[in-house]
């Protein structure tokens, strides 16, 4: 789990699409996560075996549309939170209660500063 900041404003289609696209691409390395958006700053999750999270992850390393990537977590786990989505996404306009309780749950684990980054935007997607 790691939080960055968009290199320049994100429109929400554009993230939407980056979550897709990181699904597809995610599913043929057995990784599945979650991405969260909050108009300023990334959160993704990336779960699966450790070499290829650790590939994936130096790949968007690179990426260009965000920087000041900071790790939050890195460990092992008995059993994955966001198995059932390829990349998890918090779309306004498809808002999903399961997905809103595991974010819930993981921002009350991520610790305050986290927390605050994304309260705010997890709250305006609230239906
Ligand atoms: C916030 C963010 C999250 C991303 N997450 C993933 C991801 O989970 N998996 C992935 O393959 N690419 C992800 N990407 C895209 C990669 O950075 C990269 O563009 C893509 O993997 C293609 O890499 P390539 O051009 O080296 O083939 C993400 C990009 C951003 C900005």
């Amino acid at each position: 789990m790691y939080i960055s900041s968009a290199a320049s404003p994100v429109p929400p289609a554009q993230c939407a699409q980056i979550a897709q696209d990181a699904a597809v691409r995610n599913s043929r390395d057995d990784v599945t996560g979650l991405l969260l958006f909050n108009g300023r700053r990334f959160l993704q999750v990336l779960e699966g075996p450790r070499q290829n999270v650790e590939r994936i992850y130096e790949r968007i390393g690179r990426d260009g549309r965000h920087r000041a990537l900071v790790m939050l977590r890195r460990q092992d786990i008995a059993a994955r939170e966001f198995g059932d989505w390829g990349m998890a996404y918090d779309d306004p306009a498809h808002p999903s209660e399961s997905l809103r309780h595991k974010v819930d749950a993981l921002l009350d684990k991520a610790g305050p500063s986290t927390r605050a980054h994304f309260i705010g935007s997890a709250e305006m997607h609230r239906p």
